[in-house]
């Protein structure tokens, strides 16, 4: 007979708005998934707000790792590691998480393993099944050499995996992420944050060809660049409303007609989108990898999973969208890995947080 244990994951991220935490078995189930944000008490600011995220962590990271606990119907006699987010992001928001983390490590005798937020986001990939409903996954795990591809609202890089944890940056972008590209055009049009769905809905009913925005070149084979973009979407917007560069961004959409925005957010979607396919073609004939995954919120974005499929010989597999953005379930993912692979863990005593640790 053959005995498998089943090894239980508790995952705990608190890097920006979001706090989360997941269990994950055996890292490829999902055994629950608990998401606080308090994106509500940001939006009237149009961003994060750090102290507001900050305060709000601290108010329900601990109820949210209680319910990933309870809806994973295990205690924590059944947990056999932690993993939690230890950068990059905000401080005070990494602190609250890192700390909690190290205490419940210590309190119940756990193996803490320190996770790099960006490579977790494609961990989410390995995913393939799920004790909770609604969850349009994988069906096989990603296979090695792999490209991955993060496309968040604080990077876009190219990455190339040998195997786990030995990995080779191509490219990143020089100045804006392209979900922060995402946010701020949605400012220039005052669609609501965060900007990716907003400008996303925006787009379906707009003309991607009605302007022809910039793409950047870049010096770097893989590298990106967003600023451009978004700054020739705010000429753009000034330019149609027959204002000059003075004319303050925070006046301009309730000058523009809702069908101008409707185009400018799709011609802006669809360069932005594209110079990220691009890259991915390009790397992708360079390597030849054995699978192409995608992480970070914008990798939910229809217009960016149309054009990659359609770019790439490969098939793609997508995560479901509520493991692109920030969540639990990725870092417990990268977590197990860590832990059956024999990664030193951390000492849960002094890990520290890493806000610009970078792949
Ligand atoms: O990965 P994420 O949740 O947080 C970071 O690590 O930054 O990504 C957040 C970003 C935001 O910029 C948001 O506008 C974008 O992901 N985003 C989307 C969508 N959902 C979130 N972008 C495009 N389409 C979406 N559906
Ligand atoms: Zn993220």
């Amino acid at each position: 007979m053959i005995c498998l244990v089943q090894m239980n994951i508790l995952g705990i991220e608190s890097s920006c708005d979001e706090t989360a935490a997941s269990v994950v078995q055996d890292g490829n189930k999902l055994l629950s998934n608990v998401v606080a944000s308090s994106m509500d008490l940001h939006t009237k600011y149009g961003g994060v707000v750090p102290e507001i995220a900050a305060r709000s962590h601290i108010e329900v990271i601990m109820p949210v790792i209680e319910q990933a606990l309870a809806e994973a119907e295990l205690g924590w006699d059944e947990i056999d590691a932690i993993a939690v987010v230890y950068g990059a992001g905000l401080g005070g928001s990494l602190l609250i998480g890192v700390l909690a983390a190290r205490t419940l490590a210590i309190v119940h005798n756990k193996p803490l393993y320190a996770i790099n937020h960006v490579e977790a986001h494609l961990y989410a990939n390995f995913i393939t099944s799920s004790a909770l409903p609604d969850y349009v996954l994988p069906e096989k795990q990603p296979i090695f050499p792999m490209l991955g591809v993060i496309v968040s609202g604080g990077h876009s890089q190219l990455v190339l995996f040998k195997d786990h944890f030995d990995y080779q940056l191509l490219g990143q972008t020089y100045d804006d992420a392209i979900g922060e590209a995402f946010d701020k055009v949605a400012k220039v049009l005052g669609l609501p944050y965060p900007g990716g769905p907003s400008v996303g809905i925006k787009a379906m009913e707009g003309d991607a060809s009605k302007y022809k925005l910039p793409k950047a070149k870049m010096a770097g084979k893989y590298d990106f660049s967003f600023s451009g973009l978004k700054t020739a979407v705010l000429r753009l917007a000034q330019a149609e409303i027959g204002e000059d560069f003075t004319f303050p961004s925070t006046k301009l959409a309730e000058r523009l007609s809702e069908a101008q925005k409707a185009d400018i957010a799709a011609s802006f979607q669809h360069v932005a989108i594209e110079t990220i396919v691009d890259k991915v073609r390009l790397a992708h004939d360079e390597f030849s990898p054995a699978s192409v995954i995608i992480g970070g919120g914008v990798a939910s974005d229809p217009e960016l999973r149309r054009q990659l499929s359609a770019a790439l010989p490969l098939p793609i597999s997508y995560t479901d969208r509520k493991l692109c953005t920030d969540n639990g379930a990725m870092v417990a993912t990268l977590g197990y890995f860590k832990h059956s692979l024999g990664t030193t863990p951390s000492d849960p005593y002094t890990l520290d947080i890493a806000p610009s640790l970078s792949m």
